[in-house]
């Protein structure tokens, strides 16, 4: 088995590129007959979410726009803990049928907050598409509609996801292996 060496921690395959190819093209049918007649806008979750996302807007048939944002990692507290702010949308989405596309859902916390930042532009609608969800690690009930693969809470790298930065690049989806798990 190929296993990748990134910092500190061993990765292995964990979907090879072909099946995650093959599920982008499953799920871009499944938006495209959703939101046919439809002009959706992507809104890209950057940094993690780019190569998701462009294969997936490549993979749509209907007309449709991007744009890229980011989630602060941190603007200050409130009642509920930390507060994100979203940077970079310059479009007004009112009344407008959005897609958010993220990397990953992990305990959903970003998405929560980015649905509530992005209800509050009043658009049509909100879609969520996100390449990969870990159910297991959810602390808030989240409607994704659009999900390409539900998977164990293991760490995750490569096809846009990093680890400390690195591993975007790799073509796979890798786990990491048990030898080089953190805890
Ligand atoms: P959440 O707010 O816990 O859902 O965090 C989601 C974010 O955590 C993602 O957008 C990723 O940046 C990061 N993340 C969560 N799990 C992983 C993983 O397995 N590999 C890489 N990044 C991850
Ligand atoms: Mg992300």
């Amino acid at each position: 088995m190929e296993e990748v060496q990134i910092r500190d921690k061993k990765f292995k395959v964990f979907l090879p590129e072909e099946q995650v190819l093959a599920r982008v093209q499953e799920i871009a049918d499944q938006i495209s007959r959703d939101l046919a007649g439809k002009k959706p806008l992507l809104i890209v979750v950057l940094n993690g979410a780019f190569i998701f996302a462009a294969d997936l807007m490549r993979r749509l048939s209907l007309s449709c726009e991007i744009s890229f944002v980011r989630m602060s990692s941190y603007v200050g507290t409130s009642s509920t803990g930390l507060v994100k702010q979203l940077i970079g949308l310059k479009e007004d989405i009112e009344g407008r049928e959005v897609i958010i596309v993220e990397d990953i859902v992990d305990s959903g916390l970003t998405m929560q907050e980015l649905l509530a930042i992005l209800s509050a532009k009043h658009p049509k609608a909100i879609h969520i598409a996100s390449l990969l969800v870990k159910p297991g690690n959810l602390k808030v009930g989240l409607d994704i509609e659009y999900c390409c693969f539900k998977i164990p809470n293991d760490f995750i790298v490569g096809y846009g996801l990093d680890y400390e930065g690195e591993g975007r690049n790799l073509r796979s989806i890798y786990v990491i292996s048990e030898d080089g798990a953190t805890d």
